[in-house]
């Protein structure tokens, strides 16, 4: 099924600079969105990575990787690739905030109390959302520490997605971190949970879910 088929894929995290030595940032790895990635290649597919600050490194003939370092800079990417693109898949730990000012030289520590101001970063998901034509499949991500499934059922609709994989942090094992996931699978019909499980499996069973719910999508 993913044969062919055109990917944009978001991953890790996005790092918002203060100043030229300073950012705010999250721990995401990107190990999921590089896991789905290289499945999803593996399977025939053209993929174009749109990477924030990671480690990690892909090199498969059907992957792109475009390494970004803003929240501003990932949209900027996906807004490229998104109308080419049959399946969206936001896996990046995009920051909400960034600072509204980013300073050109190094901060001196001259006070005793420093204040940041943030302003909001643009919704990439929900943005692109909008823009979401019939026979595009968008999967989000939710991580959550309350009411979980009400929180993801909202992003749903608030993103237009067809999907979204939702991870606990009440869950141990499960988020940033560490190589083993557990997630439940959100569609606007159904909700399935799976064990615990290392994160390439956990690649395997969202692009299963996928599979069986873009089918439906398509009939
Ligand atoms: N997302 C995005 N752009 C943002 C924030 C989030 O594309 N600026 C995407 C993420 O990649 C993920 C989904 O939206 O697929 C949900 O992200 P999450 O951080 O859980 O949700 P938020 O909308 O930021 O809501 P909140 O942090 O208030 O829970």
């Amino acid at each position: 099924m993913f044969n062919g088929k055109h990917v944009l894929i978001t991953a890790g995290p996005t790092y918002e600079p203060l100043d030229p030595v300073r950012f705010i940032g999250n721990h995401s790895t990107g190990k999921m969105g590089f896991a789905l990635a290289q499945s999803l290649a593996e399977q025939g597919a053209q993929v174009q990575l749109v990477a924030g600050p990671t480690a990690l490194k892909l090199e498969h003939p059907n992957v792109q990787v475009t390494a970004v370092m803003t929240a501003d800079e990932m949209f900027a990417a996906c807004q490229q690739f998104a109308a080419q693109a049959d399946l969206w898949i936001f896996a990046a730990a995009v920051a909400d905030y960034k600072p509204k000012d980013t300073a050109t030289s190094k901060i001196k520590k001259n006070d005793a109390t420093f204040t940041i101001e943030l302003v909001k970063n643009v919704d990439i998901a929900a943005t692109l959302g909008k823009t979401k034509k019939a026979g595009q499949f968008a999967v989000g991500f939710a991580l959550e520490t309350d009411q979980e499934l009400e929180n993801a059922k909202g992003k749903l609709l608030k993103k237009n997605l067809n999907m979204v994989v939702l991870n606990s942090l009440r869950d141990a094992g499960a988020g940033f971190k560490h190589d083993t996931n557990k997630i439940t699978i959100v569609t606007h019909k159904a909700v399935e949970v799976f064990d615990l499980k290392p994160k390439a499996a956990v690649a395997q069973d969202i692009l299963e879910s996928i599979k069986t719910e873009w089918a439906c999508t398509q009939d």
